[in-house]
């Protein structure tokens, strides 16, 4: 086994539990650790002072929206598929947020007659589809407060050209006509991007809508009672990201919204937090299925999952730390971990190797709690990967279970007569 650093914060499993696991459940294999789940939920809620909402698209597996639900966290839905997957969680639909941008009148009617405790609205069309709705819940406006997150682009969401949420041009006029047409605004919402290693983008979406707040008590005399700031704080993919801890961020992003504040509003806070919750209680293990060099003389090492189990290194340059489970322990090579997609998946490119690593040894990716299991796909028509929860007694369940041959042919028909 590759030794791991000692200050090491992401969920790693032993050489024994790696092993054990595979040859139990087969890989690839997602595995979820639930106290270390447990412990950021409980991070969050302690750190900050008020409403943190888990973003459920960073992993939506019921197992995990329990846990946090039960660790104090409410439940941010960006879909309807997400509302449905909470509230069969056993969330209460109060305890639920509906989220993302251009809903649909059914799913904001879905949401409204199950109760969810706040929409966030996206734009014009739908405070229009609000209109005329019997317990319309609480209603959050989403802005783009016009700050660059200094993150992938992919996965920045704040700056000015957006198709998130209402310009700060917009904005007001956004406000007015929730006001005219009596539909209960609450406040404002605003994510400014993801996986932030530095808070300063954060620290200004924050102060852009406090200062809004402000403005609109001034202007049109609507006072804010909910401002929520989004999620996005970063994790360690690999050992040389250095997030802020929790703690650290949370102070940081409530100071500035006291101060942009003035003492002239006094909102509840919400935040949204995703990936900072649950992607360092996960890792991935793979099957080394094949060592190959290259013409070149670059060593490609196959594992049988990828592109379809996770997407971030194709979409996003993603980088891991890996942690070899090989029989072979004389020293290191740098190799290139390849998926087995149809498509130039290089998972892991240049790592570290041991140097006889072959087939049939298991390789464990460090930090896939968030986004892997959620953004899976069934392409070259692999089946999805199980996931496993590793209980605090010690005991794995599958809390997903592998799909089948049968699953992934169920979709499709063949009308008569083709
Ligand atoms: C509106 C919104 N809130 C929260 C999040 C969660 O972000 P993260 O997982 O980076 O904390 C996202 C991520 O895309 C988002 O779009």
């Amino acid at each position: 086994m590759t030794p791991v650093a000692a200050q090491e914060t992401r969920f790693v499993l032993g050489d024994e539990q790696v092993r054990s696991l595979a040859a139990q459940f087969g890989t690839p294999l997602y595995v979820i650790d639930e106290k270390h789940l447990r412990d950021r939920a409980r991070r969050f809620v302690r750190a900050w002072d008020g409403d943190v909402s888990f973003a459920s698209k960073a992993n939506c597996t019921l197992a995990v929206l329990k846990t946090v639900y039960a660790e104090g966290c409410s439940v941010d839905a960006a879909s309807e598929g997400e509302l449905r997957f909470a509230l069969k969680a056993g969330v209460p639909a109060a305890a639920c947020r509906l989220h993302g941008s251009n809903k649909s009148q059914a799913e904001l009617d879905f949401g409204i007659e199950v109760g969810v405790g706040k929409i966030v609205v996206d734009c014009f069309e739908e405070i229009e589809r609000l209109v005329g709705r019997n317990r319309v819940p609480d209603l959050l406006l989403r802005l783009a407060p016009g700050v660059d997150p200094k993150t992938h682009s992919k996965i920045s969401t704040g700056q000015a050209d957006t198709k998130f949420g209402f310009s700060m041009a917009d904005a007001p006029r956004a406000v007015a006509r929730c006001l005219e047409l009596g539909l209960p605004l609450i406040g404002y919402h605003c994510h400014v991007g993801s996986q932030l290693l530095d808070p300063e983008a954060q620290i200004t979406g924050a102060e852009t809508l406090a200062k809004f707040a402000v403005a609109m008590k001034r202007e049109q005399g609507f006072e804010a009672k909910f401002i929520n700031v989004g999620g996005g704080l970063g994790v360690r993919y690999t050992s040389d990201d250095r997030p802020m801890e929790i703690e650290d961020y949370c102070r940081a992003v409530r100071a500035a919204l006291d101060e942009a504040l003035n003492g002239e509003l006094s909102p509840a806070f919400g935040m949204e937090p995703g990936r900072s919750i649950v992607a360092e209680s996960g890792v991935t293990v793979y099957t080394v299925g094949v060592v190959k060099t290259a013409g070149t003389g670059r060593v490609y090492v196959g594992v049988d999952g990828g592109l379809s189990d996770n997407p971030r290194p194709v979409m996003y340059s993603a980088k891991y730390d890996l942690v070899w489970h090989s029989g072979s322990s004389s020293g290191t090579k740098t190799v290139t971990v390849s998926g087995k997609h149809c498509e130039t998946d290089a998972l892991f490119a240049d790592v570290q190797a041991p140097t006889g690593v072959a087939a049939g040894d298991l390789v464990q990716v460090l930090c896939t709690g968030a986004y892997n299991s959620s953004m899976a796909s069934n392409y070259n028509c692999y089946p999805r990967p199980a996931t496993v929860f590793l209980r605090e007694s010690g005991e794995a369940v599958v809390v997903q279970k592998r799909e089948s041959w049968e699953q992934l042919l169920q979709r499709d028909v063949l009308p008569e007569g083709l």
